[in-house]
């Protein structure tokens, strides 16, 4: 605890003397990665690889330093560092972008991919997913990659195996508008905060649960306070590593291509270390947690939320595009089978 505090005020001084700008120390141009993750967790390891991919080719001019566990700020306050320069990259959920940049609220939908491997051929189709990630050029930030984070269920200290097992439940979401209309149209009642907050509201009884991937459980020990966690499969949300745009177009062209081909490269070990995490996290969660892993019928929660396509394509034209063309590849993917 004592460590953490220490970080945590190292790091508030040093965002304070941050200079808009990135710093330089020892000649080097300091570049500074905000994640919310351990240091165990598949992104950081996807981060250590971009930061030696970097270094190895730029490293006389560029030094890659990685912040984890929120010690730089809470997801939404690393955007804004992000946004002004004072930092240069953060790894976001897509659900707090969403108040940076409409169009992230399309992840925010529940049941939008048919599968993942729809969820996977649509993230990993470079070409259109750049036109999205330019597409926030104006809010002064730029995606450069997408890590996977699995899919989100509902886990609380009670079962839910049913639809109506979170009716009255207090479940909490990101701090996003459209998280909340997503879990208030399970019956539930939405209660936004962030993520370092869970566990303590959970342990409180603020909060019944959550809703989240399984590291949730193991790398965050939510599954130390809340017992039961139920596939009904809600959403597949990616992460984004988003750049300050400033800090990308000042960069040669050379130097741009390096920066692009680190992310893809941390990308490819993030989704590696995923898999492998996911299996090692619910191993843990059962045997030395007492996590019960439910199966339940996720058609029966798909029914109870799926109005909420039509009335957030109605809300925000921003996403219609990008809607029809997941669309598409869902209506592809069952033509294949
Ligand atoms: C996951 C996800 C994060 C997100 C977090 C949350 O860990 O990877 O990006 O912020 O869930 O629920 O807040």
């Amino acid at each position: 605890m004592i460590k953490k505090a220490a970080a945590v005020l190292m790091a508030a001084a040093m965002a304070v003397s941050l200079t808009g700008c990135g710093s330089i120390t020892s000649g080097k141009r300091i570049i500074r990665i905000s994640h919310a993750q351990s240091e165990t967790h598949p992104e950081h390891l996807g981060l250590l690889a971009f930061k030696e991919y970097v270094e190895e080719r730029l490293g006389d001019k560029y030094e890659v330093q990685i912040f984890p566990n929120e010690i730089l700020g809470s997801a939404q306050k690393a955007i804004e560092l992000t946004q002004t320069g004072a930092i240069d990259f953060v790894v976001a959920g897509t659900a707090n972008l969403e108040t940076f940049a409409d169009v992230y609220e399309i992840f925010s939908m529940p049941y939008l991919f048919d599968s993942e491997d729809v969820y996977k051929t649509v993230m990993e189709d470079s070409d259109y997913m750049e036109q999205v990630y330019e597409s926030t050029d104006e809010a002064g930030f730029r995606v450069v990659t997408w890590y996977n984070a699995g899919t989100r269920n509902f886990y609380a200290k009670t079962p839910i195996r049913t639809p109506e097992d979170l009716k009255g439940k207090k479940i909490r979401v990101q701090q996003s508008p459209a998280s909340v209309s997503m879990v208030n149209s399970f019956g539930a009642a939405a209660a936004p905060m962030g993520f370092g907050e869970v566990y303590t509201a959970i342990q409180q009884g603020v909060i019944d649960g959550a809703e989240n991937n399984e590291l949730a459980l193991t790398n965050n020990k939510h599954g130390e306070v809340a017992k039961y966690y139920s596939y009904n499969k809600h959403q597949m949300v990616p992460d984004m590593l988003v750049a300050n745009l400033k800090f990308l177009e000042g960069l040669s062209p050379e130097e741009y291509q390096i920066f692009k081909d680190a992310a893809a490269l941390s990308t490819e070990v993030e989704m590696k270390e995923w898999d492998k995490s996911i299996e090692e996290a619910k191993k843990i969660a059962t045997e030395d947690m007492g996590v019960e892993f439910i199966d339940v019928d996720v058609d029966a929660f798909k029914e109870k939320v799926l109005p909420l396509h039509e009335k957030m394509l109605n809300d925000n034209p921003k996403i219609r595009d990008f809607y029809a063309h997941i669309q598409n590849v869902n209506e592809q993917a069952k033509g294949e089978e």
